[in-house]
């Protein structure tokens, strides 16, 4: 008897050694295979003290599963993605969860000017430039990572590099992005970058949404809020006219809370399908501020959006086909929607704009939060 408590009291003696370290870090990495040029990639899982749970790999700093509770406390996972590198490198994968760039969302005919020099782009999106290019960008090469102590708590920092002439873009981009998972159930997401040469920079996370868990049929029934008196009208292949037009009498109106599927049939036969645009957040940017809040009346989880971005672009899954994702699940039309915080579509092309040069002698930085509750 006696040598079996000696046992149990140094076993327990052994797991509290253990412990410690696990419960002071919460951020723990694993294999997550491999790309097909064979370089590993692992993923990051950061948990907080309510059983929020999110997993992040080195392939595009991708978010691949959250973990949010309901109103009941049961957690699901609010976000679409798949269950291996594989699946991320097909084409089945729209960009999901991704860290988007160099520049997110679209550069007309892949062309832009820096003083007297002019730059082409892969056009990758009808006759435009869109996410950054076709191979290099940033959600398909594999970042390092590692995990971080920070005034939010802890996180994992993924780091990359590009480039000089990277997919066409000058400058040698140094890039860091951080998620914290805080006990206030925020994903807080800081970007920062570097370069050597004058460039545009426009970084954002492409998560798809869906506060019911991921493959459950539609989006349409969630409740919106945007905090945007105005939008960026588009031509025909979604580059903004460079007006900025009040959201007043449209479908785009979302100030006061409507469903997503509310009004979207006035939206079905124009070029976007349905919701895929560009809000102009009110208040001035440069600080985190409201952005939009979603909610799933079903479940009760909300999401509350804060950014430091003078956009958002609101995307309602009109390009998803009913593709196969995590555990199994389909992806149908519209059973997601993103709302990827970010400078202007087209910006560098838009003097009226914010603009998204960086410059040799600055930093770039961005936080976007995402903040869940229930009710
Ligand atoms: C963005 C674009 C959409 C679409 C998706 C990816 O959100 O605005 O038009 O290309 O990415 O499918």
């Amino acid at each position: 008897m006696k040598s079996l408590s000696v046992f149990a009291g140094t076993a327990a003696w052994l797991m509290t050694l253990l412990l410690i370290p696990a419960a002071g870090l919460r951020a723990a990495a694993e294999p997550f295979g491999e790309t097909s040029e064979g370089t590993p990639v692992s993923i990051y899982t950061l948990e907080n003290d309510n059983g929020m749970r999110a997993r992040i790999m080195t392939r595009g700093a991708t978010l691949v599963e959250l973990h949010v509770p309901d109103r009941d406390g049961e957690l699901a996972d609010v976000v679409l993605g798949f269950d291996d590198v594989a699946g991320y490198e097909s084409e089945r994968n729209q960009y999901f969860g991704c860290t988007t760039g160099r520049v997110a969302n679209r550069i007309a005919e892949g062309k832009f000017a820096l003083g007297d020099k002019e730059y082409s782009l892969a056009v990758n999106n009808g006759p435009n430039h869109l996410h950054g290019g076709r191979d290099r960008s940033l959600d398909k090469v594999v970042w390092d990572a590692a995990d971080v102590q920070t005034d939010n708590g802890p996180g994992v920092r993924f780091k990359y590099t590009s480039p000089d002439g990277e997919e066409g873009y000058p400058g040698e981009l140094r890039i860091t992005v951080t998620y914290v998972l805080t006990d206030e159930n925020e994903l807080r997401i800081a970007y920062r970058a570097k370069t050597s040469a004058s460039t545009p920079v426009n970084l954002t996370n492409h998560s798809y949404f869906n506060l019911s868990g991921h493959g459950s049929e539609s989006v349409l029934g969630h409740e919106l809020t945007i905090n945007a008196d105005h939008y960026t009208p588009t031509d025909d292949a979604l580059i903004p006219t460079g007006e900025l037009a009040p959201v007043e009498g449209t479908p785009l109106d979302f100030r006061e809370p409507h469903t997503i599927g509310e009004r979207i049939d006035q939206l079905v036969d124009t070029p976007a399908m349905g919701y895929d645009h560009n809000y102009v957040i009110n208040e001035p940017f440069g600080r985190p501020r409201f952005c939009a809040r979603l909610k799933d009346p079903q479940s009760g989880r909300v999401l509350t959006v804060r950014t430091s971005e003078p956009g958002v672009q609101l995307y309602s899954g009109n390009f998803l086909f009913g593709q196969k994702g995590k555990d199994g699940k389909t992806y149908a039309q519209r059973s997601a929607v993103c709302l990827e915080t970010q400078h202007f579509p087209d910006s560098v092309n838009q003097p009226d704009f914010p603009t998204v040069i960086l410059h040799p002698d600055e930093t770039y930085r961005q936080v976007c939060i995402y903040a869940f509750s229930a009710e």
